[in-house]
């Protein structure tokens, strides 16, 4: 099956039988401009989970943040819901989802992501740390950097050729059309929606240093590679070109959407920055070569995180970049070298397998191998005509980023204690024993549960993309408490830690089988909208409020080498964890905002620490008595 788009005649037909007020239109998926989706293993669509089974799911999610008079009144509301209006808006989607390959992923990319207006800086954009570098001088940064491009390169050419391995979940096989998405790709503002631009057939790249811009061939009109050589001597002239700092109009896409959609229509008025941004625009990656950032007093981890997410403001490198690229590599000289991704397009795990091989071509030497081949192109500068107008608007978001980049408090360490390998003796699923102890963490700060997101891929189905894990639980919580409790027993403490761990295993188990709760009731919510009814009740309530207001944004991220991804809270009150668990070790990158008064980053980072000793040192201790 190539593309079965929504029939649209089809089902307008059935639509206006079923809700003959309505005025309705499903729009098929405007993303495939330009790439061509396969579903060649025949992955099934996203279903629609029962209304019932949801709802029963959902009342169950909310327990852990309600009293026993708000929960009977939340218990009532839901009960009205899957009376009245449910039914009508689950036929809605049911119908929707026969008509489309998923349901969901239009809604998703414009309510997720291109309909968001807060910067994708900080708030959207993750940033992941490669593994840290030392360079001695320029020429040692320039290899690593011409080794990083060839890499990608190389990794953009298999991803074409259908030939990097096919991702799998124990014996699914996962959607890889986010791979196609990634290289080429552009998230360009506009009014209230920005678009994505895809340019897959892209033959050059952006490099950009002290705010300059630079076109780089990096794949010649005949398809070649150029050698190692070739691109050295390209960076090479690049860094003999750039030493006088440039306007940082980069700065721009750092800003909240509508300022910098307005800043971008100014830009798109002139001839040569018009042509200067389609060249951004579809180039097949930036790399950015860094100027280091004070050490303040960070370790080398937590910088590298900074630099990687918003770059260190306006003195900084945050005009060293162009943030609506779907990927952006950058190599300071100081060794911290990572990328920064729009979120937009494709999960983290991609972009961490990504990393893997960019690693694992650096290390080796097939980059060696690659022949001179025939180009007589020099990089070409690319110069932006900047007036008064576009200079305030720059000044607005210098401002802007430098207050985001100071408000965000990030703690990035490697926990080496222990890693999966501990966990899976245990008998217990690594990823929800890390979940616990991020509860545990939190719960131990603030002693009161923290609504909590966890990212599960639902890439078993065509398109698809997340659910979320309500990682809070009625059993998490209790877990919680019993470890807090000096009177409690080992045994209680361990029967609680099991019954934690496995509710969290149970519920990642439904939400990458597309049973979660909440892509479902958000599909009900915009099929409300989309059917001009008004917002039901259910989700004016206290419950949907205090359960999605996630205190705790996190996801794992798992790369083979020294790889941590970072990101910023979802909330002003809350945390972002992100993780990388291996054999051995854990990384983990934490982060809050500095103006919250209840939130730090060290201190949770301490919590975190002591949980997963705690929780290692039960388990561990009561291991040994047994044998
Ligand atoms: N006893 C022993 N071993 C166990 C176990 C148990 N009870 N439970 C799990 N394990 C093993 C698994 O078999 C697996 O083994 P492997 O390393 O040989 O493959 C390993 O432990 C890891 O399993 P687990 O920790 O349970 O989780 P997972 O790796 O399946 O990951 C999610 C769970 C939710 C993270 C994953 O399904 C997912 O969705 N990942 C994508 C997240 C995402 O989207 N991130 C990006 C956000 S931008």
């Amino acid at each position: 099956m190539l593309s079965k788009k929504c029939s649209m005649s089809n089902y307008l037909r059935i639509q206006s039988f079923l809700f003959p007020s309505s005025s309705l239109h499903f729009q098929e998926n405007k993303l495939s401009t330009k790439i061509k989706f396969l579903n060649k293993f025949n992955l099934p669509s996203l279903p629609v989970p029962k209304l019932n089974q949801t709802l029963s799911k959902y009342l169950k999610s909310v327990e852990p943040f309600l009293s026993e008079h708000e929960l009977a009144k939340t218990s009532a509301i839901v009960k009205k819901f899957e009376e009245n209006e449910g039914p009508s808006l689950q036929k809605y989607l049911e119908l929707k989802a026969q008509n489309c390959e998923n349901w969901l992923s239009e809604w998703w990319d414009n309510t997720a992501y291109l309909e968001y207006r807060d910067p994708v800086t900080v708030f959207s954009s993750p940033g992941l740390v490669y593994p840290l570098q030392e360079f001695s001088n320029e020429g040692e940064r320039l290899t690593y950097a011409a080794k990083m491009i060839l890499g990608a390169v190389d990794y953009k050419i298999l991803i074409d050729k259908d030939l990097i391995p096919v991702d799998k979940m124990g014996n699914n096989v996962l959607d890889m059309n986010q791979y196609k998405k990634v290289f080429g790709t552009c998230r360009i503002p506009r009014p209230t929606r920005d678009e994505l631009k895809f340019n897959p057939d892209s033959k050059h790249i952006v490099v950009v240093r002290n705010n300059n811009f630079f076109k780089m061939e990096v794949i010649t009109s005949d398809g070649q590679i150029p050698s190692f050589n070739q691109i050295f001597s390209q960076l090479n002239y690049i860094i003999k070109n750039s030493e006088i700092l440039g306007a940082p109009v980069g700065i721009l896409t750092s800003d909240n959407r509508d300022n910098w959609c307005r800043a971008y229509a100014l830009l798109s008025q002139d001839k040569t920055n018009r042509n200067i941004l389609d060249t951004i625009e579809t180039a097949l990656f930036l790399l950015c070569l860094d100027t280091p950032l004070p050490k303040w007093n960070d370790d080398t981890l937590t910088l590298a995180a900074k630099q990687c997410i918003h770059g260190g403001g306006f003195d900084g490198n945050s005009g060293n970049r162009w943030f609506d690229k779907t990927l952006q590599f950058l190599v300071g000289i100081d060794g911290i070298v990572g990328l920064t991704y729009e979120h937009s397009p494709s999960e983290g795990q991609p972009i961490a397998i990504l990393t893997d091989h960019i690693v694992n071509y650096i290390k080796g030497s097939s980059w060696k191998t690659l022949p001179d081949v025939k180009t007589d192109k020099y990089p070409e500068p690319l110069r932006f005509n900047v007036g008064d107008e576009l200079n305030k608007a720059v000044d607005i978001a210098a401002l802007n980023v430098d207050k985001l980049s100071d408000n965000l408090d990030l703690n990035v360490f490697n926990f080496t204690e222990f890693g999966k390998d501990f966990v899976k003796s245990q008998k217990l699923s690594p990823d929800s024993f890390i979940q616990i102890a991020i509860q545990y963490a939190f719960y131990r700060i603030h002693k009161v549960p923290g609504a909590h997101y966890e990212s599960a891929a639902t890439r078993k189905y065509i398109h698809g993309r997340t659910e979320t894990i309500r990682s809070c639980s009625v059993e998490s919580v209790a877990f919680s408490k019993e470890m807090l409790d000096n009177s409690s027993s080992d045994a209680k403490k361990i029967v609680a830690l099991r019954n934690a761990i496995n509710a969290h295993k149970k519920y990642t188990i439904d939400a990458i089988n597309g049973f979660g709760i909440d892509r479902h009731l958000l599909g009900l919510k915009l099929a409300a909208k989309e059917l001009g009814k008004d917002l039901p009740e259910i989700y004016k309530d206290i419950a949907f409020a205090k359960s999605s207001q996630m205190r705790l944004s996190t996801s794992q991220v798992a790369t083979q080498c020294q790889g941590v991804m970072a990101y910023g809270p979802l909330v002003p009150n809350g945390y972002g964890c992100c993780y990388n668990p291996r054999p051995k070790d854990i990384f983990f990158a934490v982060s809050c905002f500095d103006d919250n008064p209840e939130t730090d980053a060290t201190n949770f980072r301490n919590a975190l620490e002591t949980s997963l000793m705690d929780m290692h040192n039960l388990l561990a201790r009561n291991q040994q008595h047994k044998l």
